[in-house]
């Protein structure tokens, strides 16, 4: 697992875009794991400007985001799918017949075995990955064991909390959601983790404090991977104690 640190929050973006844009560039059909965010909203402003200046060429992509709330559907300004339309999809040449979205109004049982069959038929070529303050990535929350498949998964009392800030209350989060699972992950061929803000710091400090894998902190699993990169800013370096 390699840790890069940037000046900033913005370097941290961009240098992000650049491991996509090579990575397409030497395969121009290549699968892509996407994630949403604020950790990623810079990320895909990047992805619109380069794509609209001729330097990216997203028409032959496929992707797959990582993870949705279950109980919204695809058109509910909250759900994953409405921020990939808004950021990404809808400001770059990403072609819809290559977008896989997992269905948050379909039956969770039968679409997280659609999920499954996908991501078991094909493998990730890049995977975009966020990290909660807790650790979790996707929605692999920290618990006594990982899930290996994509699955359904109650949130977590923290993750409901953070991620009320994009609803008018708390009450109005959905308690449960898809998501990729921990094979998904280390399955892909490169993995890349891109995390600001001091939110972040315990959870990044802990990934870095040992070489153990932890059900507990899930962003863990990264370390199985060939090729990980975390991707972080100075002061995010600083408050997680990695720079001295
Ligand atoms: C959310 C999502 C993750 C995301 C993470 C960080 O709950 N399930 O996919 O990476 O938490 O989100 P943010 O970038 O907004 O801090």
């Amino acid at each position: 697992m390699k840790l890069t640190v940037t000046e900033s929050f913005e370097q941290s973006s961009r240098r992000t875009a650049d491991l996509f844009e090579s990575c397409i560039r030497k395969k121009p059909d290549a699968l892509l794991g996407l994630a949403t965010g604020s950790s990623v909203v810079p990320l895909y402003r990047i992805f619109s400007e380069d794509c609209a200046a001729g330097k990216a060429d997203f028409s032959k992509c496929c992707t797959i985001n990582v993870d949705e709330y279950i109980g919204l559907p695809n058109d509910h300004p909250q759900s994953f799918a409405y921020f990939m339309q808004t950021h990404l999809f809808g400001k770059t040449n990403f072609s819809a017949q290559n977008i896989y979205l997992v269905d948050g109004a379909a039956d969770p049982a039968k679409e997280a075995d659609r999920f499954n069959r996908y991501l078991r038929a094909k493998r990730i070529d890049i995977l975009l990955l966020g990290i909660g303050g807790n650790g979790h990535i996707g929605f692999n929350e920290p618990g006594d064991r990982f899930i290996a498949p994509a699955h359904t998964v109650e949130l977590s009392e923290q993750t409901v909390a953070a991620n009320a800030r994009m609803f008018k209350s708390a009450d109005e989060v959905p308690r449960m959601a898809f998501t990729i699972g921990v094979r998904d992950v280390v399955r892909a061929n490169k993995v890349v983790l891109i995390a600001s803000g001091a939110s972040k710091a315990d959870a990044v400090g802990r990934l870095f404090a040992d070489d153990c894998i932890d059900p507990m902190l899930p962003a863990s699993v990264i370390k199985l991977c060939d090729d990980a990169e975390v991707i972080i800013d100075e002061e995010l370096a600083e408050a997680a104690g990695l720079r001295s």
